[in-house]
């Protein structure tokens, strides 16, 4: 139970209105969910107008990064210069690469290239050959508000096995962005997600998941894509939090490099895709904020 305030009081989320015309009714409804024990969000990670503005400012770093990306990327590049363009890019606005020191990574970006699955370090050693699928994942931090969203790119002539991969991917953002309803459960984002890939002979990725983000580079809730439909945290207006899903063309299995305690593969050595979206919940669905 968070502070209850006078319906005359001035409102938590600082918007300067009464509590009675601002949240009033917003924390009725979440303490009827919660009542009946259902998750739902705390106040600390429900984003207000003026934080979502912010935060939107941290993402056309974050998508001009990801443009930047798709007009260069190519054959017989390192994924070493992606670190660069991305570092350039953002310390350009004033900004800083999330990724950079973040829990020890050492660079400005994630770079994974077929059956790694997320976190490839970039490195002058790792060149892009004809036929690679390769996700870059830039994060953005403005001024403490955070942005990340991944593309995947395709070089040169991908085979179409691996080509329908990424494409179905990308379709499965579509599936779950259609889950995201106010007041709705999160975990219909992931079950619907999940059914689509299974639907295409993939699998998806266990242990790794989606995540709130905005006024941190991880927040809650974490978003699993074996989630069941009916149950996780209400998608309150104003949640925000990353569709991620990591799409295997094999078994979802997956281990993480020893050397350098980051690089997560598949077992199986297969490919893997992933694509990345950012979103906010509204009162009549959703907001796209990085893609
Ligand atoms: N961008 C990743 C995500 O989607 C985070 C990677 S953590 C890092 O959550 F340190 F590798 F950047
Ligand atoms: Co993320």
């Amino acid at each position: 139970m968070e502070g209850k305030l006078g319906r005359n009081d001035l409102c938590w989320c600082n918007s300067g209105k009464k509590y009675k015309k601002c949240h009033e009714a917003f924390d009725s409804k979440i303490d009827s969910f919660r009542r009946k024990g259902v998750r739902v969000p705390g106040r600390n990670i429900i984003k207000t107008p003026e934080q979502i503005a912010l935060i939107e400012e941290s993402a056309k770093i974050n998508i001009e990064i990801l443009d930047y990306v798709a007009d260069h990327i190519k054959e017989g590049i390192s994924t070493q210069e992606i670190d660069e363009w991305v570092y350039n890019i953002t310390t350009k606005h004033g900004a800083i690469p999330a990724p950079l020191n973040y829990e020890g990574f050492p660079k400005s970006v994630c770079t994974s290239v077929n059956d790694v699955v997320c976190h490839g370090i970039p490195s002058k050693d790792m060149i892009l050959m004809d036929g690679d699928i390769i996700n870059v994942d830039a994060s953005t931090n403005l001024n403490g508000y955070f942005s990340d969203s991944s593309r995947m790119f395709c070089i040169g002539n991908v085979s179409d096995e691996d080509r329908k991969l990424v494409e179905v991917a990308k379709k499965s953002i579509e599936v779950g962005l259609d889950k995201v309803k106010p007041w709705g459960y999160l975990g219909d984002v992931g079950q619907a997600i999940n059914d689509f890939v299974k639907s295409n002979g993939y699998s998806v990725v266990r242990e790794i998941g989606g995540h709130g983000v905005g006024l941190a580079f991880h927040e809650d809730p974490w978003v699993s894509y074996v989630s069941k439909k009916g149950t996780g945290m209400i998608m309150a207006p104003g949640l925000m939090f990353t569709i991620e899903p990591m799409i295997n063309m094999g078994k979802h299995n997956i281990f993480i490099d020893e050397e350098d305690d980051w690089t997560v593969y598949t077992e199986d050595g297969l490919p893997s895709a992933q694509w990345e979206v950012q979103l906010v919940v509204t009162e009549d669905g959703y907001k796209i904020i990085s893609y």
